[in-house]
């Protein structure tokens, strides 16, 4: 293998399944913008086992080119197989590249450069920034999906092209990174959201279709998209989404409230009453909350967590109660109701702070 030097200074990380033909001509291209930099760079094909001589033509390459292959075992997937090459890479400097001859090797010097600018976190690949483009023959369909996807990513990263494929990253910002989740096909904007990217810098690019193969890219990775960002507006604006649901329980809640109350009035006088359909809602909360909203903590034992919601929530209880009581025997005798959902509302902001902080407060990595 001819590398370099032993500490490259950059390293380009190649997902491959299939792309044997599109490598061939890759390699040569990129090994020759490696030396923009004095410490020189390295080669990395991370590849799933796809039969296609992949692994004979990378040894081959090796002789002349500073490439290596890591050959993956298990489930494929674009995501896990970047990740694995950010492990196997020495550079400082990572590079992330398709395959197939869509990202133009010219541009790396760029994006490593844009990085020699402390207050830059990330550099990207961009096909939508002044200077950028893609080839006209994309389909309606295909420029459809990638501008909705965009769109979708509006919430998470102010840039103009979210879904590159093609970016630069430090190392150090990388190892930085919280919870990386490789499931699917968007890397880098999982990158971006996690590795908490303030200042991304688009380098223009021209993107074009790849000249043989074909995308990898099916209907169920797209699903998977959604499930993504889904998921990172939950890591980004976890206290917002957190509380969301605990409200969305608490709204069954109080259908249970008020149900069961409704029910015992017929048996019992509204003090009881009320303190039962209490107690018999915070259940049905703890229960939901435990599943659903703090399932972070779901690890934990359920008698303990439930001792802990109920305590956090007798506070909360209590003073749901109370304003409930106080309203309907005052001065509003004939609405016993509407005291109940003061008296729930009041309640409310109490239980979040005082389980989050407290019943629920171990999260898991
Ligand atoms: N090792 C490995 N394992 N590589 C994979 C796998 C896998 O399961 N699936 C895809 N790849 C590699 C491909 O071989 C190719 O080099 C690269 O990942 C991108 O796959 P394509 O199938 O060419 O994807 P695309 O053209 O639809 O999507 C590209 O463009 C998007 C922008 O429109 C990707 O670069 C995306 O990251 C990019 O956002
Ligand atoms: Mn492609």
């Amino acid at each position: 293998m001819a590398h370099e030097s032993d500490h490259p200074e950059i390293s380009v990380i190649i997902p491959a399944y299939k792309e044997a033909d599109n490598l061939s001509h890759l390699i040569p291209q990129v090994a020759q913008q490696l030396h923009c930099r004095d410490g020189g760079g390295e080669i990395i094909v991370v590849y799933d086992e796809s039969g296609d001589g992949t692994v004979e033509l990378c040894r081959d390459l090796g002789a002349s080119y500073p490439v290596r292959i890591v050959r993956r075992k298990g489930k494929r997937g674009l995501s896990r197989a970047v990740l694995r090459g950010t492990q196997e890479a020495c550079g400082k400097i990572l590079v992330v590249m398709d395959a197939d001859l869509s990202h133009p090797p010219a541009r790396i010097p760029d994006l490593v450069a844009a990085l020699d600018d402390e207050t830059v976190d990330m550099a990207i690949g961009s096909r939508y920034v002044e200077g950028g483009g893609t080839e006209d023959t994309w389909g309606v369909l295909r420029a459809l999906n990638s501008r909705i996807a965009t769109l979708m990513a509006r919430p998470l990263v102010d840039i103009a092209d979210p879904m590159a494929g093609f970016f630069a990253i430090r190392r150090t910002t990388l190892e930085a990174a919280e919870r990386l989740n490789p499931v699917g096909y968007k890397i880098g904007l999982e990158l971006m959201v996690k590795c908490h990217c303030q200042n991304i810098k688009e380098v223009p690019i021209y993107f074009r279709n790849r000249k043989f193969g074909e995308s990898k890219l099916t209907f169920g990775e797209q699903l998977k998209y959604v499930w993504h960002v889904l998921r990172l507006m939950d890591y980004k604006y976890e206290r917002w989404t957190c509380f969301l649901k605990f409200c969305l329980v608490g709204g069954t809640g109080v259908a249970v409230d008020l149900l069961s109350l409704w029910m015992l009035l017929k048996l019992l006088p509204f003090v009881l009453a009320r303190a039962v359909a209490i107690w018999l809602a915070m259940s049905w909360n703890f229960i939901w909350n435990r599943k659903f909203t703090f399932n972070y903590a779901s690890a934990g034992s359920i008698p303990r967590q439930y001792v802990m919601f109920c305590g956090s929530c007798a506070v909360g209880a209590v003073l749901n109660w109370g304003i409930s009581v106080a309203l309907s025997s005052t001065i509003m005798v004939s609405y016993p109701m509407i005291s109940a959902i003061a008296g729930i509302i009041a309640g409310t902001g109490f239980n979040y702070a005082f389980n989050r902080k407290w019943t629920f407060s171990v999260k898991k990595d």
